[in-house]
């Protein structure tokens, strides 16, 4: 089981320096993932690192990026992409780009899909999520595929409380391993330390990516408990 910090745009470095105090703490048997933000990412922590997002371009004259190989000599193993509160300044091919950027690195990207409520209610949810899973099934080998992990993140449920059913996600991870059936798919979307008794009998759920719990390490603790 993967769990992934999504700490967004939060924490400055004294606020860190005394979260991943608590964070080391924390006991849990799976892969615990923190993607701080790019200032905090420099702090030595004794857990894996992932970036929050990367440039779609190797280093050089490209202000204000910050390229694969720069996050991974510092021992970046992961880094989110086409997270949805950046989607609506990405191309899908910028997207792609930064996912191969990340591979040539030896990197895995966690590569965020879903769907905006309008497309749910007009029953577009599964094309929404082939197109965004498109350029990864058409143009990754099978190897760099296999170091891919998707988030299904539905953009309804991000940060609002809301969650899908389970069986609305069941129907979703199944449809995205259908087209990428050897990849971990996690789950993420207002899951927390009360929800997480009934999001955890969904068994296509190889994971989760949260924002807000990622934030109080204490009821974080409660939810990986849950999960174990
Ligand atoms: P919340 O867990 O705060 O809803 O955020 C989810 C998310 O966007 C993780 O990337």
């Amino acid at each position: 089981m993967i769990v992934a910090l999504n700490n967004k745009s939060n924490l400055n470095i004294e606020e860190y320096k005394k979260y991943v105090e608590e964070l080391s703490k924390i006991y849990f048997r799976g892969k615990l993932i923190l993607c701080p933000n790019y200032l905090n990412l420099t702090e030595k922590v004794d857990i894996l690192l992932g970036a929050q997002n990367v440039s779609p371009y190797t280093e050089g004259a490209h202000t204000g990026e910050i390229a694969a190989s720069q996050l991974s000599a510092i021992g970046v193993k992961y880094s989110i992409v086409g997270h949805s509160e950046r989607r609506s300044i990405e191309s899908e091919s910028e997207i792609f780009d930064k996912i191969k950027r990340l591979l040539e690195n030896g990197m895995s990207p966690i590569l965020c899909v879903g769907e905006k409520q309008n497309e749910r209610e007009k029953g577009a949810t599964k094309a929404v999520l082939g197109k965004q899973l498109s350029s990864v099934v058409n143009y990754l080998t099978e190897n760099e595929r296999s170091n891919v992990i998707v988030a299904y993140e539905p953009v309804w449920a991000i940060g609002t409380g809301l969650i899908p059913t389970n069986e609305e996600i069941n129907e979703a991870i199944s449809f995205i391993k259908t087209k990428l059936p050897n990849n971990k798919v996690l789950y993420g979307g207002s899951a927390n330390e009360e929800n997480i008794d009934t999001l955890k009998e969904v068994e296509v759920i190889d994971g989760y990516l949260v924002g807000g719990l990622s934030l109080k390490p204490d009821k974080l603790q409660i939810f990986l408990d849950k999960l174990s």
